[in-house]
C-alpha cells in the first residue's frame, strides 16, 4: 500500500508539471484543446493526491508502523480520531495534507471560474499547478511519508500528547485552508497581469475565494489561541511564538488588501496597492510554511542541514521574481483612474488602515526574523519577547479601533469635518462616560487599557447607532424590527457583514485587553483543608480550598489524576473545580489541564503543578483573566460577519443555479 501510495503521489507530480506546461503552451499557441487538457490534469491532479491521503489514511487508521510516518504519529492505544486527524500531526503528513487541500480549492475554483474567466485561465490554471508540483516535489523527493523501515516495530510512538485535542486536531486544516485558499487570488493577479486585464475584474471575481481565505485563517488563529488556552496551562492565549507569528503576517496583509479592494472596485484606485499586497500575502503564506517546516526557527543551522529550508527559499524567490518582473513591466497599465478628493473621505480612511495594518506585520515580521538575523550575524540569538510587540503594536492597534468607530460615517470622496462631528457625538458621549467610569468608578488606573476600553466603546457605539438607523428607516416603512434587521443586512451584505467583523473585533479587543491588563497570578502549595486566595480589583476574590487527589478514568495509554478544589467567589459558595494532570505513558510526558470557572466577567483558572506523596499537599498555580470570554464571544460573531460578507446575493446565487460553472457570470 505504502508503494502505491508513492507512485500516486509521484504520478500527481508528473500530471502538475504537464499541467503547468501545457496550460501556458495552450495560451501562447492558441490551442484551446491544450488548455482544456491542462484543465483535465489539474483534476487529475486533485484525484491522485486524494488517493494518496485515502492511502496514507489507511495506513494511519489500520496501524501500519512499517512505515516511518504512522510510527512517529500513531500508535495502537490511540483513539481513531487522533489516528486519523494524524495526517497533519508530523512533517512529511501535512506536506502532503497541504498539497491535497491546495489541489482541491485550486481544481475547485477552476471548475467555478472555467467559462467566465477563460482568458485568464491557463495562466491560473500554471500558477496554481506549480505551487502544487512545488509541494508534491517536497513529498516525493524529500520528506516522503510512505517511507518504509527494515523492522515492522509492534507499535508506534503515538502522537505527541500536546496535539491531542479537539482545537489542535481542527486548527492545522482551519490555517492550512486559509493558506492554500490565498493562492487562487494571487494565480488570478498573475493571470491578470499576463493578459493585461488589469481591471477590476481579477478582484471581484475572487472576492469571495479572498474572503473565504481570509475566514479559515481566522479561524485557524482563534483556534490555535484557544488551545494554546486550554491546553498549554500557562494561563494565555498568545505568546508571540514565531510559529503564531507566521500565521498572523499573512493575516495582517490580507486585511488591508480586503479593503483596498472596496477602493479599486468603487473607484478605480489602489489597482498597484492591490497587486503588491496579493503578491505579498501569497508569499508570506509560502514563508510562513517555509519557518514552520524548515526547522530554521529552533536554529539556522538546522535549515541549512534541512533540504526543504533552500527548496522553500529557492521557490519563494522564483515566484516573487516572476511577479515582481509582471508588476514592473505592468506598471502603467495598474494606474490609477481617480485621485483622492478630500483628506476627510472614505478613501483617505481606507488608506490610513491600509498603512496601519502593514506598518502591524512589518513589526510582527522584524521580530520573528530578529533572533534569525541576529545568529547569522553576530552568532547569538537573540529573541524578542512579548513586551516589544506589545509597546509596538498597542498603539496601532489603538488607531485601527479609532477607525473603525470613525469610518461608518464618512462618505467617499468627501465629508465636512462638521458633519463627521456631529454624526459622532453620541460615540465620544458614551467613550468619555465609559473612561470616567472604569478611571473613577471602579478605580481602573491603567491609562492604556482605559484608554482601550474607550476606544471600543467610541467603536462600537458609531457601528450600533449605524445598525440602528438603516433599522429604523425600514421599521418606518412598515418593517417589524427583526425583518428590517434582516432586510438591512441582506440587502448590503458586504458592508453590514464588515461592520459586524468589526463588532468581533471590538468584543476580541476587550477580552484582550482585560485579560492582558489585569490578569492576576499566584502559586501556593496546599495541605488537603487548606486555602488560598486570589484577588482581582477588577472583579473580585476567589477562595479556593483543596480536599485531595483522586484518580480519574484512563481510559488508553493515560494515567489521569484529578485535585478536587471548592471554590468561593467574594464569600458565597461558587462550585468545584478539578484540575488535572495527565501523563502518556508510551511518551513518559506530563500534561496539565487547566480547569476553569468562566463568567462574562472573568475566568478562574487553575493548574496542579504538582504534589508530595500521595497527594496530602500539592501545588496550584491560579490566574484571574478578566473578560477573557469576550475573546471567544467575539471570535464567533467575528466568524458570523464573515460569513455574512461573503454569502452570495439573491441575484448572485440565481446566476449560479442557472449556470452552476459560472457561465453566465459578468
Ligand atoms: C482588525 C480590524 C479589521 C478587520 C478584521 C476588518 C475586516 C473587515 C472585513 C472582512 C470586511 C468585509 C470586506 C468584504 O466583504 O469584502 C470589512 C468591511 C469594511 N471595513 Fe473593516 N476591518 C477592520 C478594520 C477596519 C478599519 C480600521 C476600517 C477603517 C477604514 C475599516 C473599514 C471597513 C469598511 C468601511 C467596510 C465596509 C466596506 C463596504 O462597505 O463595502 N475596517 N472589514
Amino acid at each position: 500500500m505504502a508503494n502505491i501510495g508513492y507512485v500516486t503521489m509521484t504520478l500527481a507530480l508528473v500530471l502538475a508539471l504537464y499541467a503547468s506546461f501545457v496550460s501556458v503552451l495552450g495560451a501562447q499557441r492558441r490551442m484551446s484543446e491544450l488548455v482544456v487538457s491542462s484543465r483535465n490534469a489539474a483534476f487529475g491532479v486533485a484525484a491522485l493526491i486524494t488517493g494518496a491521503v485515502c492511502i496514507l489514511e489507511y495506513l494511519l487508521i489500520t496501524g501500519d508502523y512499517q512505515t516511518e510516518y504512522v510510527y512517529e504519529v500513531s500508535n495502537r492505544a490511540a483513539p481513531l480520531f487522533y489516528r486519523v486527524t494524524a495526517l497533519w500531526g508530523g512533517q512529511s503528513g501535512s506536506l502532503l495534507f497541504w498539497s491535497w487541500l491546495l489541489s482541491l480549492m485550486t481544481t475547485f475554483a477552476i471548475a467555478q471560474k472555467w467559462h467566465s474567466m477563460r482568458l485568464m485561465m491557463p495562466y491560473m490554471i500554471a500558477t496554481t499547478q506549480i505551487t502544487v508540483a512545488f509541494f508534491l516535489w517536497l513529498v516525493v523527493f524529500i520528506a516522503n511519508p510512505f517511507a518504509q523501515t527494515p523492522i515492522i516495530p509492534p507499535d508506534g510512538a503515538g502522537l505527541n500528547p500536546l496535539l491531542r485535542h479537539f482545537g489542535m486536531a481542527i486548527h492545522p486544516p482551519m490555517l492550512y485552508m486559509g493558506f492554500v485558499s490565498f493562492v487562487v487570488p494571487y494565480a488570478f493577479a498573475i493571470a491578470a497581469l499576463i493578459t493585461h486585464q488589469t481591471s477590476d475584474i481579477w478582484t471581484r471575481t475572487t472576492r469571495r475565494w479572498t474572503l473565504t481565505a481570509w475566514l479559515f485563517l481566522s479561524m485557524g488563529l482563534l483556534l490555535g489561541m484557544w488551545w494554546a488556552y486550554d491546553v498549554l496551562g500557562w494561563g494565555g492565549y498568545w505568546g508571540w511564538d514565531p510559529v503564531e507569528n507566521a500565521s498572523l503576517i499573512p493575516w495582517l496583509i490580507a486585511t488591508p488588501f480586503l479593503h483596498s479592494v472596496v477602493m479599486q472596485e468603487n473607484r478605480g484606485m489602489l489597482k498597484r496597492w492591490n497587486m503588491a499586497l496579493i503578491i505579498l500575502t501569497f508569499c508570506l503564506v509560502i514563508e510562513g510554511t517555509f519557518l514552520t517546516r524548515s526547522g530554521i526557527l529552533s536554529s539556522v543551522h538546522s535549515f541549512s542541514q534541512s533540504p526543504i529550508g533552500p527548496l522553500f527559499l529557492v521557490f519563494i524567490s522564483i515566484m516573487f521574481a516572476i511577479s515582481l518582473y509582471l508588476f514592473i513591466t505592468r506598471w502603467n497599465e495598474l494606474h490609477s483612474e481617480n485621485e483622492l478628493d478630500g483628506l476627510v473621505s472614505r478613501e483617505s480612511f481606507f488608506l490610513l488602515n491600509n498603512l496601519v495594518f502593514v506598518g502591524l506585520a512589518i513589526i510582527v515580521w522584524w521580530g520573528t526574523h530578529y533572533p534569525l538575523f541576529s545568529e547569522a550575524i553576530v552568532g547569538e540569538k537573540i529573541i524578542v519577547g512579548a513586551p516589544f510587540y506589545e509597546q509596538t503594536t498597542a498603539p496601532l492597534w489603538g488607531v485601527i479601533l479609532l477607525m473603525m468607530g470613525i469610518v461608518p460615517v464618512i462618505t467617499w470622496r468627501k465629508t465636512s469635518l462638521q458633519k463627521m462631528g456631529r454624526s459622532l457625538v453620541w460615540s465620544i458621549i458614551v467613550a468619555v462616560a465609559v473612561m470616567v467610569a472604569l478611571y473613577f468608578g471602579i478605580g481602573l488606573k491603567i491609562g492604556g487599557a482605559v484608554l482601550g476600553f474607550g476606544l471600543c466603546a467610541f467603536a462600537l457605539t458609531t457601528i450600533l447607532i449605524e445598525y440602528g438607523r438603516g433599522v429604523q428607516v425600514r421599521h418606518r416603512k412598515g418593517e417589524s424590527y427583526p425583518v428590517a434587521l434582516m432586510t438591512l443586512i441582506g440587502r448590503n451584505r458586504r458592508r453590514y457583514g464588515g461592520y459586524l467583523i468589526h463588532i468581533g473585533t471590538i468584543l476580541i479587543a476587550i477580552g484582550i485587553i482585560g485579560s492582558r491588563f489585569y490578569q492576576v497570578e499566584t502559586q501556593r502549595n496546599l495541605a488537603i483543608g487548606n486555602s488560598m486566595t486570589i484577588h482581582s480589583d477588577f472583579t473580585g476574590t476567589y477562595t479556593l480550598t483543596y480536599k485531595g487527589l483522586r484518580e480519574g478514568d484512563s481510559p488508553d495509554d493515560r494515567i489521569i489524576t484529578e485535585a478536587v478544589m471548592d471554590i468561593t467567589y467574594n464569600g458565597s459558595p461558587a462550585g468545584q473545580l478539578v484540575p488535572v494532570r495527565e501523563y502518556f505513558v508510551v511518551q513518559e510526558q506530563p500534561m496539565t489541564i487547566p480547569a476553569k470557572r468562566s463568567t462574562l466577567r472573568d475566568d478562574l483558572y487553575v493548574i496542579l503543578a504538582g504534589w508530595e506523596g500521595q497527594g496530602e499537599t500539592a501545588t496550584f498555580k491560579a490566574f484571574i483573566n478578566p473578560l477573557i470570554n469576550w475573546l471567544w464571544i467575539g471570535g464567533f460573531v467575528f466568524i458570523l460577519g464573515t460569513v455574512v460578507a461573503a454569502w452570495p446575493t439573491m441575484q448572485e446565487h440565481r446566476e449560479r443555479v442557472a449556470a452552476p460553472f459560472g457561465v453566465a457570470v459578468k
